[in-house]
């Protein structure tokens, strides 16, 4: 069962903590999960075998250390991760915590309003300015230490959603 979730509109008198309301109403979706994998074949045939997940895309991020795959399932994704070396942030994941989920990634209209709102709310962050993350997307990330140890990042896909760019695998 689903608990109603009020959409207070910031500046709302005796609106309680505003911040949280705020944040929301800007935190779109669960738009990926990030998930840490040392053998991509195997874990690709498992999720897009076996899981029927379609593949709608596939990069090397040489800057974060990873070569990632991104399936589809319904309106969100699961992001496979296979780090390019054991010196890499996935790679000290895995070789620490073992494969697994790495992270959880929020679809956001607005990062750079986000990441304000955040940085007000004195969330710590590890990305206190957008980057360029997979797929010409703009990301950053929050620190696990501020999110109860979930590593959490914001996604704003280039051109809205990741469906309306017309590419495929
Ligand atoms: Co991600």
């Amino acid at each position: 069962m689903r608990a109603a979730r009020p959409k207070v509109a910031a500046g709302r008198p005796g609106g309680g903590n505003l911040a949280v309301n705020r944040l929301a109403s800007v935190f779109e979706l669960i738009d990926h999960v990030g998930v840490a994998v040392s053998d991509l074949g195997r874990a690709t045939s498992l999720y897009e075998g076996t899981f029927g997940m379609p593949v709608v895309h596939r990069e090397t991020v040489e800057s974060q250390g990873v070569e990632a795959l991104l399936l589809e399932v319904g309106d969100g994704h699961v992001e496979l991760l296979r780090p390019l070396g054991p010196d890499t942030a996935v790679g000290r994941f895995i070789a620490k915590r073992g494969e697994g989920i790495h992270h959880v990634a929020y679809r956001v209209e607005d990062i750079d309003a986000t990441l304000a709102t955040l940085k007000e709310s004195g969330v710590e962050l590890i990305d206190s300015e957008a980057r360029v993350g997979i797929w010409g997307s703009r990301v950053a990330f929050l620190h696990p230490k501020a999110t109860g140890g979930a590593l959490t990042e914001l996604v704003e896909p280039v051109g809205g959603d990741w469906r309306d760019r017309g590419e495929s695998r």
